[in-house]
């Protein structure tokens, strides 16, 4: 299964995090994208240090959380196999999402290679699974998340539930990933599901 996944500048870069990790245990070829907020993120949310250079930090996730074969793909390397409906990409994440992002990919402008990766996914009617973060919401932001529905994108918002009484953030974390895992059919458990009991299941 080729996967990219493409973290933008929005808060929520452990769910990016999780999401690395069981793609690379579940054995998908995976490919990683940031822009350059997003990098900024990973450094202060992941490694707590505001002032890493955002290029490092990036490599230190992708070696903390990705498989020896994980690629990084620079912001605007359009020789990326995502950048083209010719190749088969199976899924593409977008995992956090900023409202910038997201507002770019309805506009079809394929600013980078994230936004332009998406728009492929959607003109080839193949898997996008969008993760945005912000609150409150403007109505910008929620017609935005509307058309990207309607275009046929999976919207996948950063909003854990607690009825599985989560006791850790790693347990909120891994709700989001885990639905993030199920729209693109990855046969992984990371939280626990309504009526059945089996976290941790392979
Ligand atoms: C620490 C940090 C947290 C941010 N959190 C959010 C957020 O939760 N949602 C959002 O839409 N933008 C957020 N932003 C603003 C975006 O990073 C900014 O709009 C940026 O231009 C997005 O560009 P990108 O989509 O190319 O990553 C945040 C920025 C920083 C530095």
């Amino acid at each position: 299964m080729r996967v990219m996944l493409g973290i933008t500048g929005a808060s929520g870069a452990p769910y990016a995090a999780r999401i690395l990790r069981a793609l690379s245990d579940h054995g998908a070829d995976v490919g990683v994208c940031a822009s350059a907020a997003g990098r900024q993120v990973i450094a202060l949310e992941i490694y707590g240090d505001r002032g890493m250079d955002g290029g490092d930090a990036l490599e230190r996730f992708v070696a903390d959380h990705g498989s020896p074969d994980t690629r990084i793909w620079a912001e605007r390397d359009y020789s990326a196999p995502y950048a083209s409906g010719s190749s088969r990409t199976d899924a593409v994440i977008v995992c956090p999402c900023s409202m910038a992002s997201i507002g770019t990919i309805v506009a079809g402008a394929e600013a980078n290679l994230i936004h332009r990766a998406a728009g492929v996914q959607l003109k080839e009617r193949r898997k996008l699974v969008v993760v945005p973060r912000e609150t409150p919401l403007s109505s910008i932001h929620l017609e935005n998340l509307l058309r990207l529905r309607n275009a046929g994108a999976d919207v996948i918002a950063a909003m854990p539930a607690f009825y599985h009484l989560p006791q850790t953030i790693d347990d909120l974390v891994a709700f989001v990933a885990g639905r993030v895992l199920d729209s693109i059919g990855v046969d992984v458990t990371l939280h626990e599901r309504w009526g059945e009991s089996q976290v941790g299941a392979p």
